[in-house]
Order: C-alpha cells, then sequence, then structure tokens
C-alpha cells in the first residue's frame, strides 16, 4: 500500500485492510521506505481507528533512509536504528513492532552495531522479534551469534525459487538452496516476498503490453527486458495447467507457496477488493499431490532462476 506501483489513495487502503482483517488475515508487512512513510501510516490508521492493533501482527522494516528527493541510502548503524523505530512507531500508532526486519544488508556497518542496537530495542520492548531480509546465510548465522534471528525474508514464488537478482540487483542468497536449510535448521519463520512474481503469476503482463514507465515493474527486467520470454512462457504453461484443474492462476500460486513447510506467511500485496477476495479463496481449497508433481514439471526449468 502506498508504494511502487500503488497508485489508489488513504481510503481505499483502509478498506482493504479492515476487510483482510474481517476474512481473518492477521499478519501485515509493511517499510518504512514504501511510499516513504505511507504504507506503515496508513495500516497505523486502519488499526487505531478501527480498534483492531491486538488483532494482527505487525512486520516492519528498517535501513533503507530516504531524503526529501527520495533517494534512497542504506543504514543499518546504532543511531539511524534507535531513530528509525520511533519513526515508524508514531506512523504505525503503536507502542511496538511485533517483527523488526533488516530489509537490505548494509556492507558499511558492523554487524556487530546492527545486532547491538537490535538488542537495545528487544530489551526496551519496542520490538518483539527480529528479521532479515535479504541476507547472505553466512551474515545471518554471524548475526545469530550476537541476537535472536528469528525470521527470515526473501525472494520466492513459483518461478523465482534460487533466484540470483531482484530488478537487477544481486541477491546473497539462493531461497530453496541455501535459506531453507538454515529455516529448518533453527526453527525460523520464512516470508516470501512477490510472492504473485509482482502479478504475473495472478495473470498480468501475459497478453502483451507495455508496463507504464511510472511503474517501477517496468524497470524490473524479468518483466519487461530480455529475460521476459521465459518467464512469461513457464507463467503462460501455469495458467493453462490452473485453467484445467479448474481455479484461476493467482490461487495455484498462493497454493503453492502455502505447501512449502519452510513458508510461515504469505505477504502477498492486493490493491483492491477484488484481488484481495482472490488471494483469500486460495485457502479454501488445497493443491494434491498429483497437482503438485505436474507443476513442478512445469516450473522445472525455473528451479535455479
Ligand atoms: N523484503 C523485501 O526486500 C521486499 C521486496 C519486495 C516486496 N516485499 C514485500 O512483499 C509484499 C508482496 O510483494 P510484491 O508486492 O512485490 O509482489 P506480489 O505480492 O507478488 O504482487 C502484488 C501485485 O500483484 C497484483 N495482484 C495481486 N493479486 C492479484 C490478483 N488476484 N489478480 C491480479 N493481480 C493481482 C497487484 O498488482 P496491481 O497493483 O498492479 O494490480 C499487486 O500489487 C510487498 O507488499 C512487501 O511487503 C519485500
Amino acid at each position: 500500500m502506498g508504494g511502487d506501483w500503488d497508485t489508489s489513495n488513504e481510503n481505499n487502503a483502509i478498506t482493504v485492510i479492515r476487510k483482510a482483517i474481517d476474512e481473518g488475515i492477521n499478519f501485515f508487512d509493511v517499510a518504512p521506505v514504501y511510499g516513504w512513510g505511507v504504507s506503515e501510516k496508513v495500516l497505523g490508521k486502519a488499526l487505531k481507528e478501527g480498534g483492531l492493533r491486538d488483532k494482527v501482527l505487525i512486520a516492519s522494516k528498517a535501513g533503507l533512509i530516504w531524503n526529501e528527493k527520495h533517494e534512497t541510502r542504506n543504514d543499518l548503524s546504532r543511531e539511524s536504528l534507535l531513530q528509525e523505530i520511533d519513526d515508524s512507531l508514531r506512523r504505525l500508532q503503536t507502542d511496538h513492532i511485533d517483527i523488526y526486519q533488516m530489509h537490505w544488508p548494509d556492507h558499511n556497518v558492523p554487524l556487530e552495531e546492527t545486532a547491538d542496537a537490535l538488542n537495545i530495542l528487544l530489551k526496551n520492548g519496542k520490538i518483539r522479534y527480529v528479521g532479515l531480509s535479504n541476507y547472505s546465510q553466512k551474515d545471518m548465522e554471524t548475526m545469530m551469534t550476537m541476537t535472536h534471528v528469528d525470521c527470515q525474508q526473501g525472494l520466492y514464488n513459483m518461478l523465482e525459487r534460487n533466484a540470483s537478482s531482484y530488478h537487477g540487483i544481486p541477491l546473497e542468497y539462493r531461497t530453496e538452496k541455501e535459506v531453507f536449510p538454515n529455516v529448518r535448521k533453527y526453527g525460523q519463520a520464512y516470508l516470501p516476498f512477490s510472492p504473485l512474481f509482482q502479478g504475473l503469476l495472478a495473470g498480468k503482463f501475459l497478453d502483451g503490453g507495455k508496463i507504464s514507465a511510472h511503474d517501477v515493474r517496468s524497470a524490473n527486467p524479468k518483466l519487461s527486458g530480455r529475460q521476459f520470454p521465459f518467464y512469461r512462457d513457464v507463467a503462460c504453461r501455469i495458467r493453462d495447467f490452473s485453467a484445467e484443474i479448474g481455479h484461476p492462476m493467482n490461487e495455484v500460486a498462493l497454493n503453492w507457496l502455502r505447501q512449502k513447510p519452510e513458508v510461515t506467511s504469505i505477504i502477498a500485496g492486493a490493491s483492491t477488493l477484488e484481488q484481495l477476495e482472490m488471494n483469500i479463496r486460495a485457502f479454501r481449497w488445497s493443491i494434491s499431490a498429483d497437482e503438485m508433481k505436474k507443476l513442478d514439471e512445469i516450473i522445472a526449468p525455473c528451479e535455479n532462476m
């Protein structure tokens, strides 16, 4: 909400959030940088005005700081984290964040310093659990020696299972190969981001047409560049298979994630009530073992993508 390609208004966002909670959704993933504060503000307002804070878990993030021109930089220093948390709590209108995730690694700050700041926040009750997002497994394990690491978040969906980049940014982890074994070993929660491949796995972009230059997805080389035909072709095969088994593609993509024992919560973006309702329907049925096998054959070419 409020970030990247969302062009809707605050009222729409609040209506979608309230409806999600009515439907039993109790987990919201936001970040200060999404919409330059907007996603946290909108979630905070929806929860406060509805008296709903104690019905949900809030996962927010830290480490991406922006200036008045909306240029972003990494900062996971102690000083910055201690400031960021108070800004987030104010925007979210709450006294604690349930899961506080380091959004992207900051290689200019020693891991010890970030861990030290997180320990202060855990101790003073401003955060309940620590998450790391987009971290290498080596750095994650080093962090574990200095603070709690309860949760990991990373890029994961049917077509991006061991992706080496996100929007052209190199990733320091391979999800199925490196992150999942650790999630199992250490009993961590795992949150896959872009579960619908930014909409591709809900059927968006499949029928041609250019993505508007104002939409940040136009800068995703997997959605509009040379790599697109590969992903489009596999996505079309998933769409055909979904039709064969009588379910829309978005439901199949979310259901596939739900079958993965490592996946704790699916943070699917939904910008309208209609999308929310469509995505919730994914949880009213389960893919059979046979269907899962056929899907795995279709997506086999993506195993190392
Ligand atoms: N930790 C990180 O670095 C990181 C990075 C990226 C995302 N995230 C988190 O992950 C969340 C989800 O990822 P995401 O937003 O990148 O991608 P996503 O959930 O894969 O895709 C969301 C988009 O797909 C489209 N969509 C959703 N449901 C649909 C439906 N039923 N039918 C048709 N289209 C549908 C919508 O596009 P339209 O709005 O265009 O209709 C929606 O905005 C984010 O909100 C964020 O919290 C974290």
